[in-house]
């Protein structure tokens, strides 16, 4: 029998060592800022299920691309019905976008969402088969300023989070009719150097021979160098719309570089398409992507209109914070922990330590009656910041020890005055 944990998962924990990504408190902050950050730019949540009908992903991914063809968690329900659980989450807001006829209710739709992601992956560090995305998606502009502003959101996001050094590489694969010229002209130049082409790539050849691009091979890369480029077949309009983009990110001093390998690993992109990297990561250094794909709404049976987005890897974006050292809020702690001393103390914190609750204190007792010693160091384990033990004295006279637990400084107060002694410690915290 074994009880462990799934190979490629992981726990998110309440405790743990400082630098441990998988610690809740960091993922609770990254989430507001996310959320924060995602309003400021206009865009509203939206929840999909981790699973929808195997087709859905097929139709709108790409029956050809890596995450499809390799790496779905794919079942059949009690009804007979293929599932998978979902890989991405571009596919899913498509198809809510249009069971809930939202290009009704609007022209335009700035849509976010954070939720895991199921990727049959080989497992190692950074690459996981349950990862968490920060996604956005805008429905209903053509505009290279609309594929500005996704960007522009995410460098905010990645700036009010104090990360630094990261590389944007941006590139544009154009419109369908570019691919279908550029598709012949790779193929033609690639079966130049069929033998020699990775078993991977001799597959891509016919299926997407792009994304031979991408091919992280050396053998492979080799043989891209002198590969033609995707850039000499761009129409004027996709020319303009990417001179658009590059004109206004310089405008907004987000430095990018050009890549004109990018293609990314998903079927359904066009025009521009984008990737940021942050150094620090090792091989799996992408903590963002993605890109315009006009035509994924009408190949999923819906209006057609334009649509553009990105998503971010959580667990990648908290491994470069604690890589690069920037300021995470503390976990939670307590502020007070009382103990009680004997029964009638007892039922008398348990009143003082609901009404410091309901006033929005955080507060904390023993219900161990163990010794006075244990009690003190696992209030210190849990880094309360004051404690104050009750007995019958204590009841009797109506006044407290109120301790200190970083100095170990005592000072008496009223009994009834806890909840508005704490809020005056907590608001000079503040000030100094
Ligand atoms: P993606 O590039 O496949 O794009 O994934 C986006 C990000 O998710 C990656 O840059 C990476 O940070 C993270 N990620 C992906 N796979 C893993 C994994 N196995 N383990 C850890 N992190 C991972 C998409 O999913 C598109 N839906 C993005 C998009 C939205 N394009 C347009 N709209």
């Amino acid at each position: 029998m074994n009880l462990t944990i799934a190979p490629g998962v992981f726990d998110i924990l309440p405790y743990g060592s400082p630098d441990d990504w998988r610690a809740s408190h960091i993922w609770n902050y990254l989430e507001s800022i996310i959320r924060q950050t995602a309003l400021t730019y206009g865009f509203q949540e939206i929840r999909t299920p981790i699973f929808e009908r195997t087709e859905l992903f097929q139709r709108g991914v790409g029956a050809t691309s890596d995450i499809v063809s390799k790496e779905m968690y794919t079942f059949t329900d009690k009804g007979g019905r293929s599932m998978s659980l979902r890989p991405e989450g571009t596919a899913s807001v498509m198809r809510t976008f249009i069971e809930n006829q939202m290009h009704q209710l609007a022209p335009i739709h700035k849509l976010f969402y954070i939720g895991p992601m199921f990727r049959y992956e080989r497992s190692q560090a950074g690459r996981y088969r349950q990862h968490h995305q920060f996604g956005a998606e805008v429905i209903g502009s053509a505009a290279p300023e609309q594929d500005v502003e996704l960007i522009d959101l995410l460098y905010t996001l990645y700036s009010r989070l104090g990360l630094k050094n990261l590389q944007v590489n941006i590139n544009s694969i154009g419109d369908a009719e570019t691919r279908i010229a550029f598709r012949k002209t790779l193929q033609d130049y690639f079966r130049n150097y069929y033998d020699e082409l990775s078993a991977d790539s001799k597959i891509r050849l016919e299926a997407n021979p792009l994304r031979i691009l991408d091919s992280k091979d050396p053998k492979d890369r080799e043989i891209v160098q002198g590969a033609p480029l995707l850039q000499d077949f761009l129409n004027e309009e996709c020319k303009d719309h990417f001179n658009t983009v590059q004109k206004h990110l310089k405008r907004l001093n987000i430095p990018f570089q050009l890549n004109a390998t990018l293609v990314r690993g998903l079927d359904y992109y066009n025009k521009t398409v984008f990737e940021i990297i942050a150094g620090e990561l090792g091989a799996q250094n992408s903590i963002a992507g993605g890109g315009r794909y006009d035509g994924l709404l009408k190949t999923l049976g819906g209006a057609d209109l334009p649509a553009t987005g990105f998503a971010t890897g959580l667990e990648r974006v908290i491994q470069t914070m604690l890589k690069q050292k920037v300021a995470i809020p503390k976990p939670y702690a307590p502020e007070l922990f009382l103990i009680p001393l004997g029964d009638e103390a007892k039922d008398a914190c348990l009143t003082i330590l609901h009404e410091l609750r309901q006033s929005g204190i955080s507060a904390q007792m023993d219900f161990s009656s163990k010794k006075i010693n244990k009690i003190l160091q696992y209030a210190n384990q849990i880094q309360a910041s004051y404690v104050i033990v009750i007995g019958d004295n204590e009841l009797k006279d109506g006044t407290v020890e109120l301790k200190k637990m970083a100095s170990g400084e005592k000072r008496p107060i009223p009994l009834h005055q806890i909840a508005q002694i704490l809020r005056q410690e907590k608001q000079k915290e503040l000030i100094y």
